[in-house]
């Protein structure tokens, strides 16, 4: 793009003539398009997008009573840049959904119904909340998350109907609601004197997800899915489990989130061990710092900092299990030695047994 052309969007922009400006960038994409097709897609996704403002929650957004803090936190549109990285099967599964949507009125007309709420369960960091947003941008849908652990912070009784009003209020127009540590529910049950609220509570969700509409999509995420009531397991059309990632998926996230180490991605996805998308992506941003202010290279300053990280603490541990094991130590010395679970140990060992005999 020339200077000539920059200045005249600039102008356009200042001039607050939307429409105008909207035809000017739609040319820009086309012409990125013959010498950068990605930032020319990118381009479009943003005009797309921001053609759906008129999807806005045509309501207000419900309140918490005492307060008066916004119940839900809402993003449309939502513009993501880059796919999260999947693994092959989660792939597969999260097309198929967005397929059903995109094609829910034929689907309708044979008294089907798409796919509307689904259960993402997995360990921290590897994608169940950006795949919620992911969701919902595929779909142009605005996002709205409730996070369940902070309105199970409040007075049982008043959780019932903030949630409830939370339910309604995105029941009725088409959006993407993310129940976001749903497990929080699960988890309070020290208090007898509360077991009838929450019975309460557990009934309006269960009654949330069986009457929730075809053109909204309801998307519970969980840290333990094994914390569950079966009776709420039952109720969603799809459960997907998100696992660690594998260490090519690993070197994708790399080269796709970090371009400037492609060269390095799948000797730094090894280096990296089995540990989080977040893990990783907090032990580089913490490197990158260390490298501007230290003015030493990036990938210098990489392998101290991941050191630090919890996963790959853990990754460490597993040389050390080896280790000691190789020089005679039970299994359950080991566990006591290195403030690890017994099955973890075994599991770490039975791993190893299977890599050797391969
Ligand atoms: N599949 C993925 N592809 C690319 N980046 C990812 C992926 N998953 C996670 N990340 C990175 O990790 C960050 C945290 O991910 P996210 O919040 O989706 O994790 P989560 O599974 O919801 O974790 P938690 O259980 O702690 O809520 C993201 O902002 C992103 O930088
Ligand atoms: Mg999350």
């Amino acid at each position: 793009m020339d200077s000539k052309a920059i200045l005249s969007l600039i102008d356009l922009a200042l001039s607050a003539d939307p429409r105008t400006l909207r035809m000017h960038l739609h040319k820009v994409a086309v012409q990125a398009s013959h010498y950068d097709p990605v930032l020319s897609e990118k381009i479009l996704a943003r005009l797309t997008a921001n053609g759906l403002r008129s999807a806005q929650p045509p309501k207000p957004i419900p309140v918490d009573s005492d307060s008066r803090l916004n119940l839900v936190k809402v993003e449309s549109p939502v513009v993501m840049d880059d796919a999260p990285i999947y693994s092959e099967d989660i792939l597969a599964l999260l097309d198929q959904v967005v397929l059903e949507r995109k094609s829910a009125s034929k689907l309708m007309a044979e008294g089907l119904s798409p796919a509307k709420s689904l259960l993402f369960q997995g360990p921290p960091g590897v994608g169940k909340t950006m795949t919620a947003r992911w969701l919902a941008s595929r779909l142009g849908l605005p996002f709205l998350t409730l996070d369940l652990a902070t309105v199970m912070s409040s007075f049982l009784g008043k959780t019932g109907n903030n949630i409830k009003a939370v339910i309604d209020h995105a029941s009725s127009f088409p959006c993407v609601l993310l129940l976001d540590e749903f497990d929080a529910v699960a988890k309070r049950r020290d208090d007898d004197r509360e077991l009838g609220e929450l019975k309460r509570l557990v009934t309006v969700l269960l009654q949330a997800i069986d009457e929730w509409p075809e053109s909204s999509v309801l998307i519970a995420a969980t840290n333990h899915g094994e914390l569950l009531d079966p009776a709420i397991w039952r109720r969603f059309d799809l459960e997907v489990s998100f696992d660690l990632p594998s260490e090519k998926m690993r070197a994708a996230y790399i080269k796709t989130y970090w371009p400037e180490l492609i060269k390095h991605a799948n000797d730094l996805a090894h280096f990296f061990g089995e540990v989080s998308y977040s893990d990783i992506d907090r032990s580089l941003k913490k490197a990158k710092k260390k490298s501007i202010l230290s003015e030493s290279k990036f990938i210098t300053c990489i392998t101290g900092v991941a050191e630090t990280t919890p996963g790959k603490k853990f990754e460490l541990k597993k040389k050390d299990v080896i280790r000691l094991a190789a020089e005679g130590m039970s299994q359950r010395a080991i566990s006591v030695a290195l403030e690890i679970s017994r099955p973890t140990v075994k599991k770490i060992m039975d791993q190893y047994e299977e890599c050797k005999e391969a």
